[in-house]
């Protein structure tokens, strides 16, 4: 009789062993997985790319430069192009140097009026009124960035993850 109940026994301590591993491990996969998502922060803080920079009526003929987004905001009547001032570098803020007379160039097989040019103060590189690098270490032309007009309130956005080639402009009706 002892002899038929020992199969049971095994069978039944096999199976709470199973069950107990089996436990065990959903406890520690879940254990890991909610250590794992404690690292990943509910909230990014990083900084929006696009920026709303103001109405377009408050930028002057010219030149406004934005040292908050290191940004140089061109008008030219109702047309608008934006420049990095971030040197191509080492990313040291560039200066604008206003011409002694305007100059109309095509640039991209669009018009564009030059009003300025830049130069950086860290390593002196240079740079032509369209960003192009001339001079200097800098390897690549000032970034120009893609102007759009925001639907909500009517001011300039500027979106600085969007990187446009110099043909671009926005012209407002
Ligand atoms: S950071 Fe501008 S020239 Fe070096």
């Amino acid at each position: 009789m002892s002899d038929a109940k020992q199969p049971q026994n095994t069978d039944r301590r096999d199976f709470l062993l199973k069950l107990g591993a089996g436990a065990g491990f959903v406890a520690i996969t879940a254990q890991a997985g909610a250590s794992l998502r404690s690292l990943v922060p509910n909230v990014t803080y990083d900084a929006p790319t696009t920026v709303k920079v103001g109405p377009p009526g408050e930028f002057p003929d010219g030149l406004k430069f934005l040292p908050d987004q290191r940004l140089f905001v061109f008008r030219n009547g109702k047309t608008f192009h934006a420049i990095s001032a971030v040197c191509t570098h080492l990313g040291c803020t560039v200066r604008a140097e206003a011409l002694s007379r305007a100059e109309e160039q095509t640039i991209d097989g669009q018009p564009l009026r030059l009003t300025h040019r830049f130069m950086c103060p860290c390593h002196g590189s240079r740079y032509g009124g369209d960003g192009t690098n001339v001079s200097g270490p800098a390897p690549k032309p000032l970034a120009w960035y893609r102007l759009s007009v925001s639907p909500d309130d009517g001011q300039l956005v500027a979106d600085l993850a969007d990187e446009v080639d110099h043909s671009f402009r926005l012209t407002l009706p």
